[in-house]
């Protein structure tokens, strides 16, 4: 049974470009497994708290060292590392935010990075230990020309960020589906909508069921 993550971000929990992408894609991805589960986040309506001190001495406190309160420090990195780590493929949906993810992406990120757990070090090498084989990205760009060799393309630090970042993480596979130009007339929002659902199928069908 194939298990899907869904990361919902964006601050507008409705009229969302970026939420209709993803439903569009759990719709398309369900229809193609009826027997798969899905498990949702929704980081506007139960946003995660930043990292702290006592996060990050939990982070790297040997599993023998850690006291409760460490423990109770990294609780919810450890819950949003094992939602992680049990699915297959995990999809987020984001907005750009003053050119970047948006900073409730960001904090759960934050609260996912964890050496020993979702990446290791040597001392010399770093590797990947996150689970899914599959990143899907839906993105919405409220302007545009973000695209590779478009003006804004210098512009555009969330596609080339979460790129590096969730492989880094160890997932070999990422797929973004981009939207741009959506604080424009309805017509263009649409037509632009059209073509990202257009994207969604074509990625499902070249996906594995
Ligand atoms: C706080 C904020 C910052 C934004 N920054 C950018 C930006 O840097 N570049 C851009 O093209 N659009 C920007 N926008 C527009 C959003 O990316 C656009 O409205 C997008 O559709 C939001 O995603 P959503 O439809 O899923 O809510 C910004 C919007 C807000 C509210």
């Amino acid at each position: 049974m194939q298990k899907l993550l869904r990361i919902d971000s964006s601050s507008r929990v409705t009229g969302s470009q970026s939420r209709e992408l993803g439903d569009y894609f759990e719709t398309k991805w369900k229809a193609a497994r009826p027997d798969g589960q899905l498990i949702r986040r929704d980081l506007a309506i139960e946003p995660i708290e930043q990292i702290r001190q006592d996060t990050i001495t939990g982070f790297y406190t040997p599993a023998d060292g850690m006291t409760e309160e460490l423990k109770s420090a990294t609780a919810l990195s450890d819950k949003l590392i094992g939602e992680v780590q049990a699915a297959d493929t995990v999809l987020i949906t984001t907005p750009i935010y003053n050119f970047g993810v948006p900073a409730s992406l960001k904090a759960w990120i934050d609260q996912l990075v964890r050496i020993g757990h979702t990446f290791s070090f040597d001392g010399a090498n770093f590797g990947g230990l996150a689970e899914p084989d599959t990143a899907i990205v839906c993105a919405a760009y409220g302007a545009s020309g973000y695209e590779e060799g478009g003006p804004f393309r210098a512009a555009n630090f969330l596609e080339p960020y979460l790129d590096f970042l969730l492989k880094f993480l160890g997932i070999p596979t990422i797929h973004f589906i981009t939207v741009q130009a959506t604080t424009a007339d309805a017509v263009t929002v649409e037509a632009g909508m059209a073509q990202a659902r257009k994207d969604v199928d074509r990625l499902i069908a070249s996906i594995a069921a």
